[in-house]
């Protein structure tokens, strides 16, 4: 993919991935998750590789293999997920949050299996603390990229949370569209930064996806940093 003697873009730099979905507990056997597939996280953790970084893949379960070279730290709730991210933020240059954190989790985990009783059962949920606005609040030197999965109104919905979230850059997906977004080995993009669009990137694998946006962060790395 690169030439010879060609520096790899993203050589010394230390990147985190999040990928896949996250599993909230409800008792010992039952769970809520929802549909991602891991593997745009896991394309861009690849392609990081690649690109010379030092890659650490924070995953909830997916049924992926850990990209070679790259270091996976499994996790199951969205708790789990800030914590494994929030103690590693520090040490690096760019976090990339394609993982789909679940919005809300029951309130409590029941220790043992619910038994069946009533005709109807109701579920209190709580909200999950979000990942990403935690590290727009917290970050010093880190390049940030998020994502933003939208089944309306993508360009608006997409800047606000890049805003909201103080992103660097943030991918939309409409994952309306066929080949886009969950389970798909393709997807169809748009990349903003804060001035707006940056790149659309009709249907293509999702590697390709990973190579275009890596390519825009290491840009832009470099005129900032170095
Ligand atoms: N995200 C996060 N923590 C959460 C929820 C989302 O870090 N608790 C991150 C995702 O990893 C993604 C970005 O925020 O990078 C946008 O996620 P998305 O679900 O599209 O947006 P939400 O802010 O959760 O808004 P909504 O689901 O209502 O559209
Ligand atoms: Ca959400």
């Amino acid at each position: 993919r690169f030439f010879a003697g060609e520096k790899k873009p993203l050589a010394g730099k230390r990147v985190l991935v999040t990928a896949g979905g996250t599993v909230e507990r409800l008792d010992p056997v039952r769970y809520l998750t929802n549909d991602s597939s891991g593997k745009m996280g896991y394309a861009i953790a690849e392609e990081a590789v690649r690109m010379g970084a030092q890659v650490t893949l924070v995953s909830g379960p997916t049924a992926l293999s850990a990209p070679a070279g790259a270091q996976l730290v499994r996790v199951q709730s969205a708790l789990d997920m800030r914590e494994a991210v929030l103690s590693r933020l520090d040490a690096q240059d760019v976090v990339v949050k394609a993982a789909a954190v679940a919005d809300y989790r029951p309130a409590e985990a029941a220790t043992q299996k619910i038994k069946k009783k009533a005709d109807t059962l109701t579920l209190q949920l709580v909200k999950n603390p979000d990942i990403l606005q935690e590290i727009g609040t917290l970050k010093t030197h880190q390049f940030v990229i998020g994502f933003a999965a939208e089944t309306e109104n993508l360009d608006d919905y997409a800047m606000d949370k890049l805003n909201r979230k103080n992103c660097d850059l943030i991918v939309g997906n409409d994952v309306s569209q066929a080949g886009a977004g969950f389970g798909t080995d393709t997807n169809i993009v748009r990349i903003y930064d804060r001035s707006g669009l940056v790149q659309a990137l009709s249907l293509r694998s999702k590697s390709e996806v990973a190579r275009e946006l890596l390519q825009l962060a290491a840009q832009r790395l470099i005129s900032v940093g170095d």
